[in-house]
């Protein structure tokens, strides 16, 4: 075997074949199971979308009935996950105790039967269910109240935003909600989703897999980046700062949240159907101040960095909408992951049908025959101050 060129972040490496989404980022085209995200967007649901995604085809009426039933049926969480969750400080990113609810749930449910379509579809149902009940259950838990119990007669992003708010959602906030999930359901094999793979190539539990999504996707530079659009669009404060903040992002090489992709080098086309929800919500409930300031910026980004192929991504009008919504702004991830929750286990299903545990090669840089050193003869590798800095803290 030749010795490939090392390429960091594995840009423009194959790391599997896929046939769940496709994306052409000079086009500003997405496609799950090959119908475009606009499609999808306009007449499915994230349940129907989840469908499609985790099984290949979009079902039938009866399969979508007995599927949004099953998922309905196990909604609640087990007490016992809720007393977990009592003892997690309430100053605990939301998405740290996601992600610890995502892997308690294979205590629960330990046996392992990935050859057994019935476990991969129990799987599947109890993670799409339980995932935005554990959500709405730590932002009241954090509050000191207890978790609302999911309503029954509720559709799926009516009755998250019903467990979160504590009151029923307006038909469109919840249908925009929804929307939004469907958006966020899939993007080919992004750093989550890789994860997931890898860790579902060791044929380890589902819950694992999805708890080390999870905490992947927590991260500035993937998930993160929509909870600290909004930061960014605090600080710049007014639209006659936006040109004097960016020329200051640049000066830093300070990278703009919410620009930028790795495929994409044309605006996202969820970036585009986000920023047009974020209007409807404004038609009925308010224009946002921070609206404006989005808008500029994004004119600003494209004078200065089009010619990079920067331009905003799925994560610049997603906050906005939230926030409109109601949803505070450290609960943005954790509601990407519930719709993430959809493609991480469509890539599992997808893992498993064909797997080789990964397992890539490095290239080594380091020493070579290296002494040992008795310790008396060391000298310390260890930065001084940093050391201290760490103990104090
Ligand atoms: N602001 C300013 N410059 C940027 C940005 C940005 N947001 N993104 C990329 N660039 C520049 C970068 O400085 C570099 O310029 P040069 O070639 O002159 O050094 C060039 O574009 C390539 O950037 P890169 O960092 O090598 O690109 P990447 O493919 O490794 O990173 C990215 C992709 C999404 C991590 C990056 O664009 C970024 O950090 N964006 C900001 C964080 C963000 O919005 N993340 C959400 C990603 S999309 C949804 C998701 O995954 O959740």
């Amino acid at each position: 075997m030749s010795i490939c060129e090392y390429k960091p972040g594995l840009e423009n490496i194959p790391a599997t074949q896929s046939s769940i989404s496709f994306v052409d980022g000079q086009q500003g085209i997405l496609e799950y199971r090959g119908i475009n995200i606009e499609e999808l967007g306009q007449y499915s649901s994230f349940l129907e979308t989840s469908y499609l995604l985790i099984w290949g085809g979009l079902p039938t009426e009866e399969e979508l009935a007995e599927f949004e039933h099953e998922i309905r049926y196990h909604r609640r969480l087990k007490y016992r996950i809720r007393d977990m969750m009592k003892c997690f400080p309430e100053s605990g990113h939301p998405m740290d105790a996601l992600q610890a609810c995502a892997a308690a749930l294979g205590l629960f449910y330990s046996r392992r039967a990935l050859d057994n379509p019935a476990y991969i579809r129990a799987a599947v149902v109890r993670l799409l269910a339980k995932i935005p009940t554990m959500v709405a259950a730590f932002q009241l838990m954090r509050k000191g109240n207890d978790p609302v119990q999911p309503r029954d007669d509720l559709d799926y992003s009516a009755n998250f935003l019903y467990m979160l708010n504590e009151r029923e959602p307006d038909p469109l906030a919840a249908r925009i909600f929804d929307i939004c999930l469907i958006l966020h359901a899939e993007h080919t094999i992004n750093a989550s989703t890789f994860s997931a793979m890898v860790t579902a190539s060791t044929l380890t539990d589902p819950y694992a897999v999805v708890a080390s999504a999870v905490g992947t996707l927590a991260g500035p530079l993937h998930g993160g980046a929509n909870e600290e659009v909004i930061e960014m669009l605090e600080e710049i404060g007014s639209v006659d700062n936006v040109h004097a903040y960016l020329d200051s992002c640049l000066e830093r090489k300070a990278k703009i949240m919410g620009f930028g992709h790795r495929v994409y080098k044309v605006k996202d086309p969820r970036a585009t159907i986000l920023q047009d929800l974020a209007e409807q919500l404004f038609e009925k409930f308010g224009r946002d101040e921070y609206y404006d300031i989005a808008v500029a910026l994004e004119q600003a980004v494209a004078e200065k960095l089009g010619h990079k192929g920067i331009y905003p991504n799925v994560d610049f009008y997603s906050g906005l909408v939230y926030r409109k919504m109601g949803i505070p702004t450290d609960l943005f991830t954790p509601v990407f992951a519930i719709a993430r929750v959809a493609g991480w286990l469509a890539h599992w299903k997808e893992q498993l049908a064909e797997n080789r545990i990964f397992r890539p090669t490095q290239i080594y840089t380091g020493a070579r025959n290296a002494p040992y050193i008795p310790s008396e003869k060391r000298q310390s590798t260890q930065d001084k101050d940093l050391l201290a800095g760490l103990i104090a803290e």
